[in-house]
């Protein structure tokens, strides 16, 4: 099974009580809670559209029901397996990160290990982790002086990628695509807020103007040694957002590792036809509700939800 990758665009979203209900029907009691802290309506359908997008995701990846998955955070709040108990471990089974921002909710979900037999030879398949971030282009003001907007994020990068920041074609772009490779990364290892973000110098060989490519070609670098393991996957979703998925020891869904194809394939015309291959699959709300099976019936006048949902009707 391929890495699964889904987003959901919400701007045209208008849910009544009803539906927001069927929605919270389908997510675990505890992540509830975790929504009650949430300020705007937009944030709610968010992380709402998230949480489903993971079910889908998780539930795609393990071919098993939407319902048979429970979730818990890990110390750094990263969300982790821990249902269904027919795996021995379900943490090492799945890897699999969420993101949202603006309208756009993403979600992306691998077995970590697998094998294959196709036309009679084996293929491993390998996904250590995977984290992903998406970012809209206007969460920062493009004004004339954009340097002046970008200034207050200048310690969270190196001096080399900053430069490159500032002198692209399009700072603004280059900037997000930056700060979601950084996000993505933090997010695939789960260390958040502990990771010192000036300390991973991203080397980005291209500005990658068409949107229909997903670049591979970024590498990281830490300490001035090149980290190899990991692969990132950059494109832009609708134009108005860039995402990045982080991928350490990939082994591809093409049957061979991925870090060497990415070397040794030099046709270019297969390379760009297998990164288009690697794009998000979008998906509508009503088939996102379709296809997550409910977890339990929410009645109206029970407390604790209807308390939630009166915040925003
Ligand atoms: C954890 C963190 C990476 C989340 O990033 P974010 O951009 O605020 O939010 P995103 O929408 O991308 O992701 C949120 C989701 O990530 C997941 N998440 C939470 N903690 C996580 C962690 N430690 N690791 C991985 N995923 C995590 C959750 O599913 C969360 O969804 P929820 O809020 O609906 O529960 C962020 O809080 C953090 O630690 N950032 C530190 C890095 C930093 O300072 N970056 C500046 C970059 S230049």
């Amino acid at each position: 099974m391929p890495i699964i990758r889904l987003y959901c665009n919400i701007s045209d979203w208008e849910p009544d009580f009803q539906q927001l209900l069927q929605c919270l029907c389908r997510i675990q009691k505890d992540e509830i809670s975790r929504l009650k802290g949430i300020l705007t309506l937009n944030d709610f359908k968010l992380s709402v559209v998230g949480r489903l997008l993971l079910r889908k995701a998780v539930s795609s990846s393990l071919s098993v029901g939407s319902n048979c998955l429970t979730f818990a955070r890990d110390s750094r709040n990263k969300p982790v397996l821990v249902k269904p108990a027919r795996y021995e471990d379900p943490i090492e089974a799945v890897s699999f990160n969420v993101s949202h921002q603006g309208n756009i909710a993403v979600a992306v979900s691998a077995i970590r290990y697998q094998q294959h037999r196709v036309n009679g030879a084996h293929y491993e398949e390998v996904v250590n982790s995977i984290g992903v971030d998406v970012v809209a282009f206007n969460c920062i003001k493009n004004t004339r002086d954009i340097v002046k907007e970008l200034f207050v994020y200048k310690p969270f990068f190196n001096k080399e990628e900053w430069i490159k920041i500032l002198h692209s074609k399009e700072p603004l772009k280059y900037f997000c695509r930056s700060w979601s490779l950084r996000e993505a990364y933090v997010k695939a290892t789960g260390s958040g807020l502990g990771t010192n973000l000036s300390s991973l110098k991203f080397r980005q060989l291209e500005e990658a103007e068409d949107t229909d490519i997903v670049c591979q070609s970024t590498r990281l670098v830490v300490n001035s040694a090149l980290v190899d393991e990991w692969v990132f996957e950059q494109s832009y979703l609708e134009k108005n957002y860039c995402v990045c998925v982080a991928i350490k020891n990939y082994k591809s869904e093409f049957g061979s590792d991925y870090r060497q194809n990415r070397q040794q394939n030099s046709n270019t015309e297969n390379e760009s036809r297998r990164e288009k291959m690697f794009n998000f699959q979008g998906i509508e709300i009503d088939s996102l509700l379709a296809s997550v099976t409910p977890l339990r019936e929410y009645t109206e006048d029970q407390e604790e939800v209807f308390q939630l949902l009166k915040l925003f009707f």
